[in-house]
């Protein structure tokens, strides 16, 4: 849906540029509908830094990578993550998930020492999965790649960081996930909504998503602490900390942080899985010389992290698609002091939304961003780019600590499963991109498959 803000007289306050007040309570208000061709309209219309007077508090929309980079790092003390996401997970990952005590407690586990094994447990789930797949391609039978690819990360995601992926539970704790993230999407961008413990049925659904949820890890606690392991996975990392009076985590902060960690390490990962079999699809020139590159590289042989710095074509793929459809589209902050940023006032307690997914698809910084190119990764190419520009996984103090190990999986997942099978689009499925609190394809992605020889 288009959003038609031309009709709306615009403010030039100073250098503040954005819509009347009614106008932006009115944008703000349809953030729900397109957000990304609203602030596509906001950006061309009014330019770097946009505001939307709410009247009660100012809303800035952000579409200058240096002005990102400013305010993510340089300026970061003077901006803190919204209050509102802080209040939406705080049942599932309690008090203080923004302390930057967490990034202390859990950096050991990102550590290279602790990927060691895990591209063994990746390769089985996928293995477990393409498995399963025998049966679509048997019969020619379309599924919903985007829902495979989630329940896939999650297995894996689940085996590396808790040392297990639910056993015969995945199947309801993937729902339940699914529950949890719908909520979060839906609670995200409504005006008012109905506090957790008022019995409505979608909160009735959502407790008890979270019950499964947190019983399952529980679960995996217990058996941890009554068997021990000799994996290094984040668990154990989280059950070996100690504060300075040699307290270590409780039960229940246990699990808090560790479902700080897998759903935000899950998510982003099966929605760019997704994502990449889409783009590879509508571009068979990409998947060709991909399938070149595995067959050079690896012949028959199943990939292992050890081969990924020579499958570098792979690793621009992916790369390439974190870049069109970066899984977290915008970046939210709240300015603790008033501030300046590209020469524009921002008072106290304003509201600043960092559009990643318009910086990464402006043509000032990317020759045809609407173009799949993945060689416009290559050093040569990359090397006159504005840094910032690419920036899928935040920048600064606060950035994602997953980074590299996310690229990894990705690019490991692929090569898997591009060598069994080719994936193609259903004709005329459509293939739309929903930005919520991810950015997910909103009526899935039908595939079906064929069997490489
Ligand atoms: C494609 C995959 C991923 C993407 C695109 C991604 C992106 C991001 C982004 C944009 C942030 C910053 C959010 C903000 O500042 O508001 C973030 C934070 C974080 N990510 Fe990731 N992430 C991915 C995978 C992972 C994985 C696999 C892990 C862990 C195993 C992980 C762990 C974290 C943690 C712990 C933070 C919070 C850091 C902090 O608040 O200090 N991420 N991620």
């Amino acid at each position: 849906m288009s959003i038609d803000i031309n009709s709306t007289q615009n403010i030039t306050q100073g250098k503040i540029q954005g819509p009347n007040l009614l106008a932006s309570i009115n944008a703000f208000n349809r953030l729900a509908n397109d957000p990304l061709q609203l602030f596509y309209n906001l950006h061309a219309q009014y330019g770097d830094i946009v505001c939307l007077n709410l009247g009660f508090q100012k809303v800035f929309v952000i579409n200058n990578p240096l002005y990102i980079k400013y305010a993510l790092q340089e300026n970061i003390k003077n901006y803190k993550k919204l209050q509102r996401l802080e209040m939406q997970t705080k049942l599932l990952f309690g008090e203080g998930w923004t302390n930057k005590i967490n990034r202390q407690i859990i950096r050991p586990f990102f550590e290279p020492q602790h990927y060691a094994t895990m591209d063994t447990a990746i390769a089985d789930a996928t293995q477990k999965m393409l498995a399963r797949w025998q049966t679509f391609a048997d019969n020619h039978q379309s599924f919903d790649v985007a829902e495979e690819m989630m329940r896939l990360s999650l297995s894996f995601t689940a085996q590396t960081l808790i040392g297990n992926d639910f056993h015969t539970g995945l199947d309801d704790v993937a729902l339940a996930m699914q529950v949890i993230i719908n909520h979060f999407n839906a609670t995200a961008v409504s005006n008012f909504n109905v506090p957790e413990s008022f019995p409505t049925p979608a909160n009735r659904k959502y407790m008890a998503a979270v019950q499964t949820l947190q019983t399952a890890i529980d679960k995996i606690i217990e058996e941890r602490q009554d068997h021990g392991t000799d994996k290094e996975d984040l668990l154990s990392v989280l059950q070996s900390w100690r504060d300075e009076t040699g307290t270590g985590l409780s039960p229940k902060l246990l699990r808090e942080r560790l479902l700080w960690i897998l759903l935000p390490a899950f998510e982003p990962i099966g929605r760019a899985l997704s994502w990449v079999w889409h783009l590879l699809s509508l571009n068979p020139n990409v998947e060709r010389q991909m399938q070149a590159e595995l067959v050079r590289v690896l012949g028959d042989r199943q990939p292992t992290f050890d081969d990924l710095p020579k499958l570098n074509y792979t690793k621009m793929i992916v790369q390439e698609t974190l870049r069109m459809y970066p899984p977290f589209w915008v970046i939210g902050r709240e300015a603790l002091e008033d501030d300046e940023v590209g020469g524009v006032h921002i008072p106290a307690k304003s509201m600043l939304l960092f559009n990643i997914y318009g910086v990464q698809h402006n043509p000032q910084y990317w020759d045809n961003p609407e173009g799949f190119d993945p060689e416009r990764f290559m050093p040569e190419r990359a090397r006159n780019r504005v840094g910032a520009a690419f920036i899928p996984f935040s920048i600064g103090p606060r950035a994602c600590l997953g980074y590299n190990l996310s690229i990894m999986q990705i690019q490991l997942v692929v090569a898997l499963v591009a060598q069994a099978y080719r994936l193609e689009l259903v004709p005329g499925h459509p293939v739309e991109p929903a930005a919520m609190v991810s950015l997910l394809p909103r009526h899935g992605i039908r595939m079906t498959l064929s069997q490489r020889i």
